[in-house]
């Protein structure tokens, strides 16, 4: 596995393997690498390209009371995952590379970016995290179609546990004539269902064990729409009844969505998506299940 830290080196690698007539599968990610990753990984692996995963903590998806300090930055115990899934190359670019001066990442290291371009996705960004993360997918689309540029995949594997981020990008591939073929992999959860994520590392053990009420919130949804109930309304009252179960748990929605324009539905039809947001702690979590 090579380790390229600079947009120029991997450029020039991007180059090479498409010389070679090979292709070429990316796996954008935010490091602090778990099973899900690796399930992408194996996803991309799969299609015989040579794979590519960027380990990048963007610091213009970040609020600026969002855990971009904090955030998991570990990249000796992520490249042992990525060698073990047999990556070809981890490219892991610092904030100069990505956001190179005058623009940047400012010198006290805060997410703020004086960029005077960006990508943004006006309709589909809007709703549910887009609501409470006004700039959050404007930072994604912008590192993304940064990433797309530099790496110059065929293939682009995002997870499903993000799934408002993955229509996004959907379209912005298709809004901008990418020539990149996206493909999703399911959400890995552990047995009890919660849906891996970087951020559960932050929960104490009594958080982790009331993590679970998102998982337990989908389910009842689930259930209820199994039983027969259309109603959207009723739906989401199921699901907000779950956290009540769970004191160390702030809902922060719960919704029932068309899973294509991501819009709110009165009226439930099977493959409607049912998505939420919830603090555990001071932890955000989101999860998502497809009806
Ligand atoms: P990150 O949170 O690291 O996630 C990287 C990819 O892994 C995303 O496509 C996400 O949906 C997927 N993923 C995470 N947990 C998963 C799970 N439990 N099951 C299946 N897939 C899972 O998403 C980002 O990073 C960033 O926004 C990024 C796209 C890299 C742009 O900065």
């Amino acid at each position: 596995m090579k380790l390229i830290r600079s947009v120029a080196e991997m450029q020039e690698a991007a180059a090479g393997v498409k010389r070679s007539g090979r292709r070429i599968a990316l796996v954008p990610t935010m490091g602090g690498l778990h099973e899900g990753h690796a399930t992408l990984i194996r996803k991309a692996r799969d299609r015989g390209a040579a794979v590519v995963v960027s380990i990048y903590v963007n610091p213009t998806q970040f609020a600026p009371t969002d855990d971009f300090r904090q955030y998991p930055r570990d990249l000796d115990k992520d490249s042992s995952l990525c060698v073990r899934e047999s990556v070809d190359v981890v490219f892991a670019p610092s904030d100069a590379e990505i956001y190179p001066a005058p623009s940047g990442v400012n010198a006290s290291g805060t997410p703020h970016s004086e960029a005077s371009t960006w990508v943004k996705e006006v309709r589909l960004a809007k709703r549910l995290e887009g609501e409470r993360r006004p700039e959050h997918f404007q930072g994604v689309c912008t590192v993304v179609a940064k990433l797309f540029n530099i790496v110059q995949p065929n293939t682009a594997v995002f997870g499903q546990k993000d799934y408002q981020q993955l229509k996004v990008i959907e379209r912005l591939v298709r809004d901008l004539c990418y020539p990149i073929e996206i493909v999703t992999v399911p959400i890995v959860r552990q047995p009890d269902g919660l849906a891996l994520s970087s951020r559960i590392q932050y929960l104490s053990p009594e958080e982790r064990a009331q993590a679970t009420v998102l998982w337990k919130a989908l389910n009842a949804a689930q259930d209820l729409f199994n039983g027969g109930e259309r109603n959207a309304h009723r739906l989401e009252t199921a699901m907000l009844r779950a956290f009540q179960l769970a004191p160390a748990a702030r809902l922060d929605y719960a919704e029932i969505a068309d899973p294509d324009t991501l819009e709110p539905v009165h009226e439930v039809k099977r493959g409607n998506i049912a998505l939420l947001a919830a603090h555990i702690g001071k932890t955000r979590l989101i999860d998502n299940l497809i009806l």
